[in-house]
């Protein structure tokens, strides 16, 4: 046996094998996929990475062999020596590219046994738990589908380090271990042995590194870099994601977001064969909220089918139905969504779900009205008067056969929030999702947001978004003034120079022109409340890097998980993460996270206290 494997040199890999092979004597290994005995015929489906070959295993001419191939299992490590020959006629499998052939084997050696029963069949497709393919992620990746996402991945890693690196940017890494960065997100943290009580923490992206690499003159970095956030959890996070990130000297937000595009472009191209050709719609922030309730909208849902949201506040002001009524007299808002033609499908026991749905999300009620040839059926018109009911039909442009969903409510990002969600679902209920890849720039986003819990303005980005150019005496203006409505007010108008690409409904990746001067940083601190000690002690390094010659500078990163799974049509980005962790920050491989002994802690400096009952 040994002696077998001492000579033995692959010759091939499974999946080569063509007519064309017909005749040679050739050397496979890999794993059994499939094996079936029909009587003094044994036939092995053999895969390696490359693909499936049918091996042939004849008793009367080969009974050692034949012994050998009669025990083996499916996922037992296998090497073949034999001839390569064309299928008899009948028997071809058009399915397999290797399917007009297959080796008739002369020699198996196994190399390794699989435990049996497996955990699961290494198939296509397969209905297990998520715990379980990840507990077992090595043979969920030994599937065509899994491994199929693996190489997309690493074709994307060549053509981003070859498209950026042919536009002038140099690949640096940054550290991982380091201070907190502002992202937003809580930080992980890593005790320090040698500095008892001091922590280092894991950056949340590059950002603080890469404006430094800009003050010091590299002009264009790239980097696909690790960050990490101890957030909750979804479908499309993960604690630890990848980025595409960059960053660029002496340009604005319109050169950033050509590189980008012109990325993501090639990226489509040379990987998945997909010509973008025409330049990515750009809107405003104000703009896409008010139209679609979110700042990451849909755009594949047909317009025609799910309208955008509609204003109908103007419409109501002065009505006596007293849901409405209250809603204005709060100063909220009222707006509707009208699905099209739709009428049939959305029978009453499917609005009472779709009512379910959005109640679920905090709404209060859903109203509708389903718009008949000759009448309006609907449990709120005659509440309305006439003028209303004309108004509404006009400003929403009803038609027979389409039904109106009200959202009023005295918060208007409620209203927002459920009208994105209802135009979500009902997208998926009236199949109104075209085809493709939709992507949209959102710029103009506001500077800050005023935080209810926290009870100060936070950024909408990070802290280092230069704030549009004509806005800056609007900043000034807001500072002066100790009134803190008055302040919102005007810090409502104030937008920065940060802009987002959203692919088909998710937010791709981000990023903006930084501030480069340390005045300007300052003063945006202090806007923020983050005191002058508080900026010395959390970002002092950068204000000081600042003060040595910043040039203007911007940039950009991609959520690269977040884009292959778009790109590979998977559910969730942990389907393009090879090692990727729970919804519960878990990882089933590892047990990852897991208890130290009291000796590692103890090296540490740290000390568990038992979390309260
Ligand atoms: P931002 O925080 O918007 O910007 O992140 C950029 C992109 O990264 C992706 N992303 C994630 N993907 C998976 N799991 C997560 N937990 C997660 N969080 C974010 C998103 C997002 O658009 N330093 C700035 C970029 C810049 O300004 O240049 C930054 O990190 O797709
Ligand atoms: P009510 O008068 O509470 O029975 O509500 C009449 C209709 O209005 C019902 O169809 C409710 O689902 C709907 N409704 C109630 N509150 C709201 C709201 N805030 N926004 C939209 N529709 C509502």
């Amino acid at each position: 046996m040994l002696e077998f494997l001492g000579e033995f040199r692959r010759t091939h890999y499974c999946g080569e094998l063509r007519e064309e092979h017909e005749g040679q004597r050739v050397r496979l290994a890999g794993w059994v996929d499939t094996v079936r005995n029909h009587g003094g015929v044994v036939f092995i489906d053999l895969r390696d990475r490359s693909g499936i070959v049918q091996v042939v295993v004849e008793e009367l001419k080969t009974p050692e062999a034949y012994e050998i191939a009669d025990r083996v299992k499916p996922e037992f490590v296998v090497a073949v020596e034999g001839v390569v020959r064309r299928r008899p006629e009948g028997t071809e499998n058009p399915k397999l590219p290797t399917g007009f052939v297959e080796v008739v084997a002369d020699r198996v050696l196994v190399l390794n046994e699989a435990k049996q029963p497996l955990p699961f069949q290494v198939e296509d497709e397969i209905s297990v738990g998520e715990e379980t393919r990840l507990r077992y992620r090595y043979l969920d990746l030994r599937r065509r589908p899994m491994l199929e996402k693996l190489l997309t991945r690493h074709k994307t890693y060549q053509v981003v380090r070859n498209f950026l690196t042919d536009e002038g940017f140099i690949e640096v890494e940054t550290p991982l271990l380091t201070k907190s960065t502002p992202e937003g997100a809580r930080d992980f943290v890593v005790p320090s042995r040698l500095h008892p009580g001091k922590f280092y923490a894991l950056p949340q992206s590059p950002q603080l590194f890469k404006q430094i690499l800009m003050v010091a003159g590299v002009d264009r970095y790239f980097q696909i870099a690790k960050c990490l956030r101890d957030e909750d959890l979804r479908a499309d996070r993960q604690p630890e994601f990848t980025q595409i990130d960059f960053e660029m000297s002496f340009v604005g937000r319109k050169e950033v977001m050509e590189v980008a595009e012109n990325l993501v472009k090639e990226v489509f191209k040379k990987v998945l064969g997909v010509e973008l050709n025409e330049p990515f719609p750009v809107m405003a922030y104000d703009e896409v909220y008010s139209k679609y309730g979110t700042d990451k909208p849909d755009l594949r849902i047909r317009e025609d089918k799910v309208s955008p949201l509609i204003d109908l506040t103007e419409v109501f002001k002065d009505t006596q139905f007293k849901v409405f009524r209250s809603v204005v007299d709060k100063g909220g808002v009222i707006k509707a969504v009208v699905a099209r033609g739709a009428a049939k499908e959305l029978s009453r026991q499917k609005i009472d779900e779709l009512t379910k749905f959005v109640q679920k999300l905090g709404a209060k009620g859903l109203a509708w009205i389903r718009v008949d040839e000759d009448k309006l059926t609907s449990p709120i018109t005659k509440f309305f008067s006439e003028e209303e009911v004309k108004a509404l039909l006009e400003r929403t442009e009803a038609k027979p056969g389409d039904v109106i969903f009200f959202q009023a409510d005295a918060d208007s990002e409620l209203v927002h929030k459920v009208l994105d969600a209802l135009r979500r679902r009902l997208a998926d209920e009236l199949k109104a999702r075209e085809e493709g890849y939709r992507f949209l720039w959102v710029v103009d986003f506001p500077l800050v947001e005023w935080d209810e819990e926290e009870e100060r303005f936070v950024s909408v980005h990070h802290p280092f978004t230069m704030p549009r150019e004509e806005d800056l005496p609007k900043i000034d203006e807001a500072l002066k003034t100790e009134d803190l409505e008055e302040r919102k007010k005007v810090l409502s108008t104030v937008r920065s120079l940060a802009y987002d690409l959203v692919l088909n409904g998710h937010e791709v990746g981000g990023g903006s022109i930084r501030i480069h001067r340390p005045d300007l940083q300052k003063k945006i601190f202090k806007l923020l409340d983050i005191g002058e000690v508080e900026a010395q002690e959390k970002f002092g390094f950068l204000l000081e890097a600042l003060q040595y010659g910043a040039p203007p500078h911007g940039g950009f990163a991609f959520g690269l998980d977040r884009l292959l799974a778009l790109m590979t049509g998977s559910e969730s980005i942990r389907d393009v993460i090879a090692f990727p962790k729970t919804q519960k920050g878990i990882c089933p491989l590892t047990g990852a996270p897991d208890y130290l002994d009291p000796k590692q802690l103890k090296e540490v400096h740290c000390k568990v206290e038992e979390p309260e009952q």
